[in-house]
């Protein structure tokens, strides 16, 4: 019930970067709704769907496919604000304020219920949209697992597997050559990927945003290795990861308001500064977008599906104004007030990095 009326018609949109699950929680939310009788719009590209009033109906023939499919069949988008949103109006690029446009709409196209899939940029802009009174529960993805309200998003497992793999087969090229292989990971100002694939991948030195580096320390730690007869050094670093006293790498900037910054290049910045420093010979990876790309793993699916089915649920009940998250194993509701604020960063304290260090992995911060 939304407001003393039965729910009748959700829609569901994808915003953010994609990540793999997005589809198998597209088809959890559309299998449980056909069950109880509710129909489901598909909503295209993040809000600027609702913008531009671009709808596609969902049924099971549909969707009963996606399970295994990465991306997003409804498209996405990381920089459709509808409270800054870009447009041309009279000559003049600038951003606007279309939030109340999006209520309109949404009303307009017989929705009763909005489920929302996105990362901390989608789950703010739903949050402002519930209190002007858009009937919302939100689900939560990303690779950079960086939500505060959930112990782990969809997409950072498959992401991991796939950095984990990436420096498995880098390894034994580095071990061939005796080079120093630098990988450079996504996550933006969380080290989450970096940590958990570099500790998975037997990494040498793994550099986050969360413990700055100086360059000392990386160069001791591959000198010490050589001493002890080691050929080869694997070092990854987290796109946002930076020096003491340094700036992060921006890649380019975008026409997004709320953040035009897309990191990248610290790899190679890093890469050639080892090599200048040691005279070994340096290559730099960077996985890019391969991290976001292709089949979710087996733990994301099933963490989809449980998104997807209980974000349907909660819709259905009339529930709104709540993410779904796991915390302690089980799905809970939180509310969005609470789950649209802060970033979930790898603490340096953290039993993980201790664990790491026991194993002696370098953060590249002990002279
Ligand atoms: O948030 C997911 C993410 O893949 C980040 O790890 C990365 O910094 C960013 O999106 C890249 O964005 P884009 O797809 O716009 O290059």
């Amino acid at each position: 019930m939304a407001n003393g009326k039965k729910v009748r018609t959700l829609g569901v949109l994808t915003g953010g970067g994609d990540c793999p699950g997005l589809n198998a929680v597209i088809r959890a939310i559309v299998l449980t709704a056909e069950r109880e009788g509710v129909r489901v719009q598909g909503i295209r590209n993040a809000y600027s769907g609702l913008i531009h009033q671009q709808f596609t109906e969902l049924d099971s023939s549909k969707v009963d496919h996606l399970l295994q499919y990465g991306g997003t069949m409804l498209g996405s988008s990381n920089r459709d604000n509808p409270f800054q949103f870009m447009m041309t109006i009279d000559g003049e690029h600038r951003a606007v304020d279309v939030s109340e446009t999006v209520i309109k709409n949404f009303h307009q196209a017989g929705l009763d219920g909005l489920i929302a899939i996105g990362g901390d940029g989608t789950l703010k802009i739903t949050h402002k949209l519930t209190q002007m009174g858009l009937p919302a529960v939100c689900v939560p993805k990303t690779i950079d697992n960086d939500l505060l309200a959930t112990d782990v998003t969809f997409g950072f497992d498959t992401a991991v597997g796939i950095a984990t793999e990436a420096i498995d087969r880098i390894r034994t090229t580095a071990e061939s050559h005796g080079r120093l292989m630098v990988v450079e990971v996504m996550g933006r100002n969380a080290g989450w990927i970096a940590l958990f694939s570099g500790l998975a991948g037997g990494a040498d030195v793994i550099l986050i945003p969360e413990i700055p580096f100086s360059l000392q320390a990386i160069v001791n730690e591959i000198r010490s290795d050589r001493s002890a007869g080691k050929n080869f050094s694997i070092i990854v670093v987290a796109e946002g990861a930076r020096q003491k006293d340094g700036e992060v790498v921006v890649k380019k900037m975008v026409d997004d308001p709320t953040e035009p910054r897309r990191l990248g290049g610290i790899g190679n910045v890093v890469g050639q500064l080892l090599e200048d420093e040691t005279g070994y010979e340096t290559r730099a990876t960077v996985l890019g977008h391969i991290q976001r790309g292709g089949t979710p793993s087996t733990y994301d699916r099933n963490l989809s599906t449980r998104f997807g089915v209980h974000a349907a649920r909660c819709a259905i009940e009339g529930k709104f104004g709540h993410l779904v998250a796991l915390q302690k194993g089980l799905i809970e509701l939180v509310p969005l007030a609470e789950a649209a604020e802060g970033q979930r960063l790898v603490s340096p304290d953290s039993d993980f990095i201790r664990v790491a260090r026991s194993v002696g992995i370098s953060f590249g911060d002990e002279l």
